[in-house]
């Protein structure tokens, strides 16, 4: 399943340059580190992963890269600027962030269509352009049959397309994912993995995704990274990685496969 997505990938215009860098940063909830002097970056027009355990801190990185958190050491940059001072609204507006969140991400009692609109009405003025955009929306993350239901009566893997069209309705540059494939069925998840790898491919927008678990990231991912014991073990793309001695010693374990 996993290789399909990979044949399809066209990686030639892919940026050398980083979208998003993170240096020495520190996370700590209290006196509790979470992470400690972290320094990586995800490049421009890439699919790259976020691996490690749950509670490794995969989403205060996240929250951290968003400004919904503020590192208690170190700095983050977008774009080269940087951002650690900038609040959460500037980040999205203007640098092109937007962000799936792990849990929920939609208002569970109003309709797919409501969702998509209240998202739309705060990014877009022109009510011909904002109503272009959801139908657009609507047709490419394939939501026709569901547009009047409820988010609260949506399957996981449609709640998971309208969270990820909600993060297209503005002009996104950079798309943070947390746990995408997280309590889907295969289906789903192929579905979502290839809705991602046509977002770089079409969009060319850069994408971060993390998942606890490896199988359904490595299959979509062009690199990945695996985050254990607050650091980063083993970096790499996914056949270099579940190779890397580090990697599995921290978190595939032996006799790991792709
Ligand atoms: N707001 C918070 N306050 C205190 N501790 C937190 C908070 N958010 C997360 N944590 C703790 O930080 C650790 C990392 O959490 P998290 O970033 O959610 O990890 P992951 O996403 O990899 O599962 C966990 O031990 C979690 O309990
Ligand atoms: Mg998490």
């Amino acid at each position: 399943m996993s290789i399909l997505i990979k044949k399809f990938r066209i990686k030639s215009f892919k940026e050398e340059r980083p979208a998003i860098e993170l240096r020495d940063v520190t996370i700590s909830y209290g006196t509790r580190q979470i992470v400690e002097k972290l320094n990586f970056s995800i490049q421009k027009s890439e699919i790259s992963g976020l691996l490690g355990p749950n509670g490794a801190g995969k989403s205060s990185i996240y929250h951290s890269i968003i400004g919904l958190i503020k590192p208690t050491y170190g700095k983050i940059f977008i774009d080269d600027t940087d951002v650690t001072n900038v609040p959460t609204h500037l980040r999205c507006s203007k640098f092109g962030i937007s962000w799936v969140p792990q849990y929920g991400g939609s208002w569970s009692d109003l309709s797919v269509y409501d969702n998509l609109m209240a998202i739309a009405e705060l990014h877009i003025s022109h009510k011909e352009e904002r109503l272009n955009k959801i139908n657009n929306l609507i047709r490419k993350f394939e939501l026709q049959n569901v547009i009047k239901l409820k988010s609260k009566f949506l399957s996981g893997g449609q709640v998971r397309k309208l969270t990820l069209a909600m993060a297209m309705v503005k002009n996104t540059k950079i798309l943070i994912l947390d746990e995408p494939f997280a309590a889907l069925d295969p289906q789903s998840v192929r579905m979502i993995q290839q809705i991602i790898v046509s977002l770089q491919m079409f969009d060319r927008i850069s994408v971060t995704i993390s998942d606890h678990s490896s199988r359904d990231l490595l299959g979509c991912v062009d690199s990945a990274m695996v985050l254990s014991e607050g650091k980063i073990v083993a970096k790499g793309t996914p056949q270099e990685l579940v190779k890397d001695t580090k990697a599995i010693e921290a978190y595939f374990g032996e006799g790991y496969k792709i």
